[in-house]
């Protein structure tokens, strides 16, 4: 299960990515909002708190930026959130940072793009080895902070 939210900023390409994954075979737990206006962190909170909790896997938000909603879930603890707007590093935060949310920018990408990135979020896997001890430093700093 994929849990996904949006500000009001991102309602309209939250809707193209969900029906694109979900035409994927994707399942998605919609956490809002649906176009009421709010504030990123509250919805930053609800879909991160589900990926801790491990009722979902792992996590997309979307905001005007993207930027509001990275920063927000990373305070969250046991969050690595990437903000993706281009293959090549949405692949390569799942690879090397074991990304666990993926934020886009409703502002800064189309929909077609943040849909095909989402695929690639989802589907890609962590490498482990010499990745897993940095994302364990990671951790460490998280713990000591
Ligand atoms: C809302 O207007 C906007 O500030 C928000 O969607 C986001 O871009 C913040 O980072």
């Amino acid at each position: 299960m994929i849990a996904i939210g949006c500000d009001h900023a991102g309602v309209e390409m939250k809707k193209a990515v969900i029906q694109a994954l979900e035409e994927k075979g994707f399942e998605l737990r919609d956490m809002g909002t649906d176009g009421e206006p709010c504030d990123y962190p509250d919805m930053a909170e609800r879909v991160c708190g589900l990926v801790v909790s491990g009722e979902c896997e792992k996590g997309i938000l979307i905001c005007g930026t993207g930027i509001g909603m990275s920063i927000a879930a990373n305070k969250i603890k046991g969050i690595r959130a990437a903000l993706c707007s281009d293959s090549f590093s949405t692949r390569f935060t799942r690879l090397h940072n074991d990304a666990n949310i993926m934020c886009m920018g409703a502002r800064t990408i189309g929909p077609g793009l943040a849909a095909e990135l989402a695929e690639i979020f989802l589907t890609t896997g962590f490498e482990g080895g010499r990745h897993q001890r940095r994302v364990d430093k990671i951790t460490d700093i998280e713990n000591k902070n």
